[in-house]
């Protein structure tokens, strides 16, 4: 395999002989018959450096196509560089153009806006801080299992498409085959979905948690991490329509052994970034935002704050300075000012809340003796508030029914479900994790749609 330009920065064999293939970043023109040509093949944010003199087998045939874009292939001697801020550079000896660019290429050397690179996705990858954001999905994509994995977690593939609405907010993409132009109606004047391709309305999944309870009561600990689909018409930095989730789901659990986990589970991703990325995360601090290095640094060495939503209330209803859009009340759900308030100003560090009021939950969650909150818990870091989502599960039958019922919702839709707490019920408890959240909140990128590839949000599907 040809060498990554990560490694052969990292090689000290001076005078050996390489071969290298990449982008052209730029290149210079030196009057006196050679050119420096700079390229990057993704592996790492640095560029590699490449001397190429105009009497080497392949330069006049290239040259005229050798312009920013163009993809080349080098063959060279790996020499000591005197530059600055590189240590190595190649002598070409060879030179072949692969893939000519011409000068219309809207990738120049140059720095372009966010919105401009999203309107360019499929270029969007080449530019620094895209390649960056890259490496660290995937490291940290990596990581998710590695944790999971070596704590005994199974990893369970839950559906796409369902027919059941996990969080019950009513946000679902619905998925049909029928003709928009002329649906079946009932008796009633309503689409007949009967007809529909799974016989009944599906849609695309907001959650995966339904699904993976049935794995966790029968394997012990497991977890899913994939896409998920919400129409939300929240056209906010912190919103995606799709985006992917992690979920693990712990057996014989209860609430403070989810938030003990999700504790661990942020803080072992972060440390993971600052060992493994260290100079995608430096150019993060030096060009996006020069907080986020010392933000990790500080969360990897600290507890959490754990308060209960009650005393997150008073607290909040101490903050006079605060001159919030949103009113705090009791039973109120909490806007993204109030918990970056918590967070940011209060505590100063990542702030776990839980037990919150029942009206405001999903319907799985599980009552509390007070019959006014359930035992759910959300995650706020800085910049983003809730980062994740979680709950011990309403394990008892009856308490489960008469909940579904109080929310209009139909026990039958749910038997599957509801056989789980018929046949071995045990306590569980689980959380969500939005990975683009987390992404957005370790690089300090202000816009959740520049850390996902193909981001889709209210008006755009586009790539
Ligand atoms: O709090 P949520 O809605 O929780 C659940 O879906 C549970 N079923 C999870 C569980 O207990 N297994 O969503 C979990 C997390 C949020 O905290 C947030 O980080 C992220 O998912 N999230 C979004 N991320 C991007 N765009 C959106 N529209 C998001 N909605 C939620
Ligand atoms: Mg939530």
């Amino acid at each position: 395999m040809t060498p990554r330009i990560k490694d052969i920065l990292l090689s000290t064999d001076f005078g050996s002989e390489v071969m290298t293939r990449g982008w052209v970043r730029s290149r210079r023109d030196s009057k006196s018959g050679f050119c420096f040509l700079v390229i990057n093949d993704g592996s790492c944010l640095a560029d590699l450096q490449i001397i190429v003199d105009e009497s080497i087998p392949g330069y006049h045939e290239s040259i005229g196509g050798l312009l920013t874009g163009a993809s080349v292939e080098i063959r060279g001697e790996l020499v000591e560089s005197p530059a600055k801020g590189q240590n190595v550079e190649v002598k070409a000896t060879e030179i072949h153009l692969i893939g000519s660019c011409p000068p219309e290429y809207p990738l120049q050397k140059k720095r372009h806006s966010f919105e401009f690179l999203r309107e360019i996705a499929h270029l969007r990858p080449r530019s620094n801080t895209f390649g960056a954001i890259s490496r660290v999905r995937n490291r940290l994509s990596f990581a998710i299992h590695e944790f999971f994995q070596s704590r005994g977690f199974l990893y369970v593939h839950t559906p796409i498409v369902t027919s059941s609405d996990c969080e019950g907010a009513g946000e679902m993409f619905t998925v049909t085959t029928l003709d928009m132009e002329n649906p079946p109606k009932d008796s009633n004047g309503k689409v007949d979905f009967s007809h529909d391709f799974f016989g009944k309305r599906s849609h695309l999944t907001v959650s995966g948690q339904l699904n993976v309870e049935t794995h966790c009561l029968a394997l012990g600990n497991v977890y899913t991490f994939g896409p998920t689909f919400r129409a939300e018409n929240s056209n906010t930095s912190r919103h995606l329509a799709e985006f992917w989730m992690i979920e693990p789901e712990i057996a014989f659990c209860d609430l403070g052994g989810d938030m003990d986990l999700a504790e661990e589970f942020l803080r072992h991703l972060l440390g993971v970034l600052l060992e493994d990325c260290a100079a995608d995360m430096k150019f993060f601090n030096d060009r996006i935002d020069n907080t986020v290095l010392a933000t990790l640094e500080h969360i990897v060495a600290s507890n959490f704050e754990r308060l209960s939503y009650t005393e997150a209330i008073d607290e909040l209803l101490k903050a006079k300075s605060a001159n919030f859009e949103y009113p705090v009340k009791w039973g109120l759900d909490l806007q993204s000012e109030h918990e970056r308030w918590l967070t940011e100003k209060v505590f100063k560090k990542p702030v776990i809340l839980y037990d919150y009021p029942r009206d405001i939950k999903a319907f799985y969650m599980r009552q509390n003796e007070d019959e006014k909150t359930v035992a759910a818990m959300d995650v706020l870091v800085p910049k983003i508030g809730e980062i994740i989502g979680g709950s011990q599960r309403e394990d008892r039958h009856d308490v489960l029914v008469a909940r579904m019922k109080e929310l209009d919702l139909n026990p039958d839709d749910y038997w599957w479900y509801l056989d789980l707490r018929r046949y071995g019920s045990v306590p569980h408890a689980g959380f969500g994790l939005g990975f683009e959240r987390l992404i957005q909140f370790a690089t300090g990128m202000q816009n959740i749609r520049d850390v996902i590839p193909f981001p889709r949000v209210p008006n755009n599907a586009s790539f």
